[in-house]
């Protein structure tokens, strides 16, 4: 009798399920130490409590996505390779999304209440983009990260000037994301067509414009 090792459509169901309510419901555990805690707490007034707190609940939401989405394509990799990239990148995002969680109880606020519609959404689109093939799956992570580290670059900007506990947190996270479009192209990622890229931008503002409040 031979035994694999390979996972049953039916367990690796099981196995996405388990992460998603992790993802949504859980508090995910951080691999690495959250880089806001070598920064002092710095008392915000309301208005730029409230403001941190909305940009902190977006980049939550991101990681949620991320999460989602690599998880999604991974369900219907091709290439047993390719899948352990997008499983690796998907553990990393797991730090950021406990870092980001983390930060927005300290600032006395929540996660976005939509966190399973994101997931679900966004793991949809994963396995859209995974059925399209390797090449495919890859030229997603490239552009996801490439959106991530742009929105990320605009909060180190506009986040309140006192807050560089968020900001040491998204600082480690933009350095992760870029890292992550690396290997992604060099593993062989495809450039997405139009308008693929720009219908995923129009998304990500919907989803940005949501999230600050809700
Ligand atoms: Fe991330
Ligand atoms: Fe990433």
């Amino acid at each position: 009798m031979t035994t694999t090792r390979r996972l049953s459509p039916l367990d690796r169901l099981i196995v996405d399920a388990q992460n998603a309510l992790d993802t949504v419901a859980g508090s995910p555990r951080a691999a690495r130490p959250n880089p806001g805690d070598a920064e002092a707490e710095v008392v915000l007034d309301e208005a730029e409590r409230r403001h941190a707190a909305g940009l902190m609940r977006i980049n939550h939401v991101g990681e949620v996505c991320a999460q989602a989405l690599y998880v999604g394509q991974a369900a219907v990799a091709r290439d047993e390779g390719t899948r352990a990239q997008l499983l690796a990148a998907a553990q990393e995002e797991t730090d950021h999304l406990a870092w980001c969680a983390d930060r927005l109880r300290e600032l006395d606020s929540r996660p976005s209440l939509l966190n399973p519609v994101w997931y679900a959404g966004s793991y949809a689109i994963g396995v859209l983009a995974g059925l399209r093939g390797d090449g495919w799956n890859l030229g997603f992570v490239v552009e996801t990260e490439r959106q991530v580290e742009a929105h990320l670059e605009e909060h180190l900007q506009t986040l309140p000037a006192a807050d560089g506990r968020s900001r040491a947190i998204l600082r480690v996270m933009k350095d992760d994301e870029v890292r992550h479009a690396e290997h992604a192209r060099e593993a062989g990622a495809k450039i997405l067509p139009p308008p693929v890229p720009t219908v995923m931008a129009l998304a990500s503002k919907v989803m940005k414009t949501v999230a600050y409040r809700l």
